[in-house]
């Protein structure tokens, strides 16, 4: 068994661990805290993030002193925004899928988790700036390389995608292709490998690390396009006050350099075993 399917299978085990520990010791109070709140309290202000930790660099899981812990460049944006208001910062991880419903009914604060902005979204709830930008990619077994190698190479191919995500539109938009959507990108690259689909899109960063780290894939020479091919934060509609005080943050974070700093960090934690 290589190493994502195993850390795919303690995925599970992790995310139940981790949603439970932020209830348990922080009460129920998350939103309050983070709309500061909680003046007379004597509680720690907490900022809840919600994020699927699925997609490394972005946000993944990792064993750092023998602890499962959540990693990645959208965790070090996190706990600076967080550390910027006074907050400590509480980590849920979900399904892609039910992150903005999360931020609609209050149950998390904030979502980082290589988000794309589309027109929809932004009905829904509160984006900040974009603070990444990435380029999406075609993954495939290596054998089907060239197979794949346009756009109009995936007419009529099965292909995979993470439930709710704008690949699963890009995939939508391919002739006759077959769509398999599933709730953890882990999950799509077993199905590649079983030759149960046979292509699957996603950002650029993530499959670049899921081929370093998994054997038999590779990354073709098609390029899907999307309109905005950048990354931004989600907040619950109309709290502009945390909006705002998350732009102030990732326009520091952008001009000192720090978020390629995070970015090349988390790539290289990806990486290592
Ligand atoms: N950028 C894509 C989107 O917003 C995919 C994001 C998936 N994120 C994740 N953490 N699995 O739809």
């Amino acid at each position: 068994m290589n190493k994502w399917v195993k850390i795919s299978m303690g995925m599970l085990l992790a995310a139940s661990l981790i949603s439970g520990c932020g209830q348990n010791s922080k009460n129920t109070s998350n939103e309050n805290a983070a709309s500061g709140n909680n003046a007379g309290s004597t509680q720690t202000k907490t900022l809840t993030l919600g994020t699927s930790a699925d997609f490394p660099p972005y946000e993944f899981h990792k064993v750092i002193d023998g602890k499962d812990t959540i990693v990645g460049f959208d965790i070090d944006i996190a706990k600076d925004i967080a550390s910027s208001i006074g907050a400590e910062l509480v980590i849920k991880d979900l399904p892609f899928d039910s992150l903005l419903n999360e931020l609609s009914s209050g149950r998390v604060d904030m979502v980082i988790s290589g988000l794309s902005p589309t027109p929809e979204r932004a009905k829904a709830v509160g984006l900040s700036d974009i603070y990444y930008k990435a380029e999406q990619a075609v993954v495939v077994r290596e054998a089907d390389k060239d197979k794949f190698s346009t756009m109009d190479s995936l007419k009529g191919a099965k292909i995979g995608i993470q439930t709710g995500s704008i690949q699963e539109d890009i995939a939508k938009g391919i002739e006759g292709a077959k769509l398999t959507s599933l709730a953890k990108i882990s999950d799509i690259v077993l199905q590649l490998q079983s030759n149960r689909v046979d292509a699957s899109i996603m950002e650029g960063p993530v499959a670049k690390s899921f081929v370093q780290n998994v054997k038999g894939l590779a990354i073709t020479d098609a390029k899907p396009e999307v309109e905005d091919d950048g990354y931004v934060i989600g907040v619950k509609k109309g709290n502009d006050d945390l909006l705002k005080q998350i732009n102030d943050k990732l326009a520091e974070l952008k001009s000192s350099g720090k978020i390629d700093e995070y970015v090349t960090k988390a790539a290289e934690l990806a990486e290592s075993k």
